[in-house]
């Protein structure tokens, strides 16, 4: 589909929309401007959507509102994209924080919002700056504002300092079913008053090589930490990288299998790095990243090599497909709804100030995401059974969400 019948598309599912992009110079990431995602989608307007994202990877939703209602709403419309999954941020298992814990068979038990991240963020800025009301597991708050609960208001004594980016992945590479995917809603961002300035200067390269092991070529590392410097999101079109690779490669890369486990020692499964979306028939490259997250999961070893031929072997993928003709920064401004493809593009989250203590260096976005087919129409289907298996405390969005107003 191209972006002149995606237009078509969208005026006749939605009325008059404004469309922009591609934005990015692959070719992905559209912004459609005059759709209100407040109210329940008709099926051709899910539909459409669905395949906006599926043809063009990053696909962004300005000026909803802030309100709220806004989390349930949103939560309503990623359901649409899949089954929304509880962030292991917000629970514990067996009794330890789900995210750095990988076993999979302790008891699940969901943080009441008062511990999790939102209280953290509640208390940095107290009546200026307060999360939307939510207390869905599957809403992830993503920010750099942080205060102790226990002493609202009160800053850091270290003064403000830069951290480095993340490392480049995909959300929830290493669950046998991965995300498939993920959308931000934009709060706050930080305000840059001077044209000419930027929020941050990039933090020494040396302490941003620290997030990723030893042993990678310079070359790829200078890749790796040239990120962005307003609180943009860092993606690569995947899509764009496997259609410039000979064909040659893309025959071995297709064979390709890599065994993903959550802990080493596990038996873990093989999983493909070449994906192919179902609505759009696009091939993408799905983490083709030897340590994603380097000290938190284990790297994963290419099916048939030793663990240093596969760090070799996919060191140069990822080098291929972060050169600059596959990258893209999205910038976002609050009201912003942003959905990304897990299959088909990979991200990276940017430097940014931390110990802030104006509300202006505030970044703060709310994350929700899904797994498993895409549903035109809502309430989901989805198999008891495949809910016990594959999300978290086996949840599904609850009624009073599906049906909020
Ligand atoms: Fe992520």
């Amino acid at each position: 589909m191209n972006i002149e019948q995606l237009e078509e598309r969208l005026t006749k599912a939605f009325g008059q929309v404004g469309l922009e992009g591609p934005v990015a110079p692959s070719g992905a990431a559209i912004r459609i401007h005059g759709v209100d995602l407040s109210p329940p989608l008709r099926r051709d307007q899910a539909a459409c959507l669905l395949d906006a994202l599926a043809w063009f990877r990053i696909v962004s939703l300005p000026g909803q509102d802030l309100n709220e209602r806004s989390l349930p709403h949103l939560e309503r419309f990623a359901n649409h994209f899949g089954a929304p999954v509880p962030h292991p941020s917000n629970f514990i298992r067996a009794g330890k924080p789900g995210q750095q814990d990988g076993a999979t068979d302790g008891e699940i038990e969901i943080r009441p919002v008062e511990q999790r991240m939102a209280a953290r963020v509640n208390a940095a800025f107290p009546g200026e700056l307060m999360c939307l009301k939510h207390e869905s597991p599957a809403v992830l708050v993503v920010s750099n504002v942080q205060t102790n609960p226990e002493t609202p208001g009160r800053f850091s004594e270290k003064p403000p300092t830069v951290i480095s980016g993340g490392t480049w992945h995909t959300d929830i590479e290493y669950e046998p079913i991965p995300l498939q995917v993920s959308m931000f809603l934009v709060h706050q961002m930080p305000v840059v008053k001077d044209n000419d300035a930027h929020w941050i200067s990039l933090p020494d390269d040396d302490v941003a090589k620290t997030r990723y092991y030893e042993g990678s070529s310079e070359e790829l590392m200078r890749k790796r930490i040239a990120m962005p410097v307003d609180g943009e999101t860092a993606f690569v079109d995947t899509v764009a990288a496997w259609e410039a690779l000979p064909d040659s490669e893309q025959k071995r890369l297709k064979k390709m299998q890599v065994r993903r486990r959550l802990n080493t020692g596990d038996r873990g499964w093989l999983a493909p790095i070449v994906r192919t979306h179902p609505r759009s028939g696009l091939t993408g490259l799905h983490s083709p990243i030897w340590a994603s997250r380097p000290r938190v999961r284990p790297p994963v070893v290419v099916e048939g090599m030793t663990e240093a031929a596969s760090q070799s072997v996919l060191d140069e993928v990822e080098a291929h497909v972060l050169s600059p003709e596959f990258r893209y920064d999205h910038f976002h401004t609050p009201g912003d709804v942003t959905i990304w493809d897990n299959t088909l593009t990979l991200h990276n989250s940017p430097p940014m100030k931390t110990r802030i203590r104006s509300v202006d260096d505030a970044r703060l976005l709310y994350r929700i995401s899904c797994k498993g087919p895409d549903r035109e129409k809502l309430p989901r289907d989805d198999d008891p059974d495949w809910l016990t298996e594959h999300v978290s405390a086996v949840y599904s969005t609850p009624d009073e969400i599906l049906s909020a107003r």
